[in-house]
Order: C-alpha cells, then sequence, then structure tokens
C-alpha cells in the first residue's frame, strides 16, 4: 500500500480501524502514535469499539505471583539486575505459591502467572515442573497457567508445557536490534528471544510477547515498527508498558532523555489502542506499569484495548523485593483489596470481569 504524507492526519481524521488493520506504514502508525487531544480521543475510541465488537466487554483475571527476584540477567533498565547489590533476593515457598494458587481458584480468576527473573539451572527447571503439576492437580485442571520466566532451553520450555502450563509471555522488549544492544549486556542477544519465541510457538503454548514504551534512545517511529513487528510476530497475547526509570541501574544516566510522565502516559496509551486495531483478536493485558505511571492508567487501558489484568498476589514479604522500577504499584494492598480494587477498575472501565474463565486467546482459538 502506497504511504500517506503524514500530513493527511493534519488535515482530516483518517479511518482508524481500515487504516490500521489494512496494511499501514510504519510512518502511518508512528502518526497515529504522535496524536493528542481530540484525535487521540478519536483513535482510542476506535480501538474501544473494535474490542467491543471483537472479544468484547469481557476482562480476564490472572492472578499473579512474582515468584523470585533472583536472576542471572543484567538488563540495564531493570531493578532486579543480578549487578544491583542492594536487592534481597528471595523465592517464595511452594506452600505461599499452592496458597495463592488456592486463593486465585477460589476467587474465580481463572488463571494464574508465575513470573521470575531468569534461572536456567535445574534445581530451578525442576521446581517450576513440580510448582505446575501441583496447582493443575490442586485446581482439578480448572486454573489456567501462564509463566513468564525468560529465555530457556526448548526442551524446559516443553517440561513446563507437559507439566500443564498453558501460555508463556517473553517480551521483545524491542524489535530494533541496535536499540536492544543499547538496553542489554553483550551476552544478550536479540535473535536468541526470537528463537525462544519460536521454540515456545513450537511447543504449543499460547505465545505472548511485548515491549517497553518511552526508553532512553527510542524514537516513535520505532515504536510504530515494534508494534508492527508484534503482529509479523503473529503473538496471542501482548503485556507491554511504559519504561520507568530505576536509580540502580545504569539507565538511570539517562533519565533527562526519556518523555516526560505525561508524555509516556500519552505515548503507551495510543500504542494500546493502535495495537488493538492492528490485531483485533488477541489479549492485551493492562499492566502495572501503566497503573504506575497514573492511577487511572489501568482502567484506561482497559477501555482503550486491554481484556487482562493481572492482580497481584505475591506475598507481602516478598512484593517491595520485586521493584522492577520507581513507584511501582501494589506494594501495600491486600489480597482482598487487590480483588476489590481490580473489580473497581473493570466496571469503571465499563467492562464485566470474567471470572472462573480461563480466558484463552481468541486468536489462538482460532488458529
Ligand atoms: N520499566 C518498565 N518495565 C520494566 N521491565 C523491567 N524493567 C522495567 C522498567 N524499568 C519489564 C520488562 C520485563 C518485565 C518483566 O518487566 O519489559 O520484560
Ligand atoms: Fe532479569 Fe527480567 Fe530484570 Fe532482565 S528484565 S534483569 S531478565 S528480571
Amino acid at each position: 500500500m502506497e504511504s500517506r504524507n503524514p500530513s493527511f492526519f493534519e488535515q482530516t481524521l483518517p479511518d482508524f480501524p481500515a487504516l490500521l488493520s489494512g496494511n499501514p506504514s510504519p510512518e502511518e502508525v508512528e502518526a497515529c502514535l504522535q496524536l493528542r487531544g481530540e484525535k487521540a480521543e478519536a483513535l482510542r475510541r476506535a480501538a474501544h469499539e473494535t474490542k467491543m465488537k471483537t472479544v468484547g466487554d469481557k476482562v480476564y483475571l490472572r492472578a499473579l505471583v512474582e515468584y523470585s527476584n533472583i536472576c542471572r540477567k543484567n538488563c540495564f533498565y531493570c531493578g532486579i539486575r543480578s549487578g544491583n547489590p542492594e536487592v534481597r533476593r528471595y523465592a517464595v515457598g511452594r506452600k505461599e505459591v499452592l496458597e495463592a494458587a488456592r486463593f486465585a481458584h477460589q476467587a474465580g480468576f481463572g488463571s494464574m502467572v508465575l513470573q521470575s527473573g531468569e534461572r536456567q539451572d535445574e534445581a530451578f527447571v525442576a521446581e517450576i515442573e513440580s510448582l505446575v503439576e501441583a496447582i493443575v492437580q490442586q485446581s482439578g485442571g480448572e486454573l489456567g497457567i501462564t509463566l513468564s520466566l525468560g529465555e530457556q532451553k526448548a526442551e524446559t520450555y516443553a517440561r513446563w508445557r507437559k507439566a500443564g502450563a498453558l501460555r508463556y509471555l517473553l517480551r521483545i522488549e524491542t524489535s530494533s536490534t541496535e536499540l536492544y544492544a543499547r538496553l542489554h549486556p553483550v551476552d544478550h542477544d536479540f535473535r536468541t528471544r526470537l528463537d525462544c519465541l519460536k521454540a515456545l510457538r513450537d511447543t504449543g503454548y499460547q505465545v505472548g510477547s511485548g515491549i517497553m514504551i518511552g526508553l532512553p534512545f527510542q524514537t516513535t517511529l520505532q515504536i510504530a515498527k515494534d508494534l508492527l513487528f508484534l503482529r509479523e510476530l503473529d503473538v496471542d497475547m501482548v503485556g507491554m508498558g511504559p519504561y520507568i526509570e530505576h536509580p540502580k541501574t545504569p539507565l538511570w544516566a539517562y533519565r533527562g532523555q526519556i518523555p516526560s510522565w505525561q508524555g509516556r502516559y500519552d505515548l503507551s496509551m495510543n500504542a494500546w489502542a493502535v495495537l488493538r486495531l492492528l490485531m483485533p483478536d488477541i489479549n492485551i493485558a493492562s499492566t502495572t506499569a501503566i497503573g504506575s505511571l497514573h492511577p487511572k492508567g489501568r482502567e484506561e487501558a482497559l477501555y482503550v484495548a486491554a481484556n487482562v489484568i493481572m492482580p497481584n498476589l505475591t506475598p507481602f514479604s516478598e512484593r517491595k523485593e520485586y521493584f522492577l522500577y520507581e513507584h511501582k504499584l501494589c506494594i501495600e494492598e491486600s489480597h482482598e483489596d487487590s480483588r476489590e480494587n481490580i473489580e473497581r477498575i473493570i466496571r469503571a472501565a465499563g467492562c464485566r470481569p470474567g471470572y472462573f474463565e480461563q480466558g484463552n486467546s481468541l486468536r489462538f482459538r482460532n488458529r
């Protein structure tokens, strides 16, 4: 398709669903991301209507357990990177994980996510395998399990899949190999990440990926390319969010070179809208990071595009140690508060909670 002149957007409002469900150029997607004021509202409304027509008003719940902050990686943006000596490292005990799973199952959350820093040692792999088996057994197979445990061997992914995990989240963070290299030490490789995503797909998982928005050295055109790349990857689900600085990371030094909080918020919300229009039938999460940027962030993301939310069920004693970035949300909440709070957010967004449903991605079901 021929690329339209971006000034097109200044004169008139495009038919966003037609434009984005077709074959938009990166520049056209970029122009959408840059919209502000009434035009941004029109974009978000279009995404909302598309969301209602495809995945509907139901929001699926995933109980999140931040299993461990022990990580062998050293990503330049992340507060729990191995190079941060000030972090008290933990792993949630088996009993606590199973308690959280029981609570989630009884509360009707439908699914749970085990997220952790990255480890590949056999003790870790075997413990996850056994936890997944135990959760499946304890819930009579009713609780859907999503893993978010980083880059692993294909063999490991297969073991966890066999144990009963259904979905796997592995963010690409950015689709630019140059930017990826600026955000990670030399032994972290973008190709490995793509190979992992392919292995996950081949193993039969519902595959999720995502990006960070508003990173230092990142252009809006690059974010546009990232969103198109997620479509090319044909993911079943996306978890993305604004980048938020953390003082004990190398990227802290570049905090003067990122958009303001409001700028990142606007950019993120437009990115959610664009993604829903590019990929109408996937599951999209309203993530903690957007809620950490603005009190109404998760609610607005649900209104615009998202149909998944992840109430945090990490035990209190550990929660504050999974400190990926400044001002991270949910550090003080109790499980019950969290359930009520999440329901309030969902209703405020004009949606309904999908209790007692696993909430698998429509795209995956139609595949
Ligand atoms: N700001 C926002 N998101 C972050 N993540 C890690 N550090 C940050 C940060 N400073 C996200 C990454 C990672 C996920 C676990 O958390 O996208 O994939
Ligand atoms: Fe580890 Fe993930 Fe943080 Fe990277 S982003 S340091 S892999 S927890």
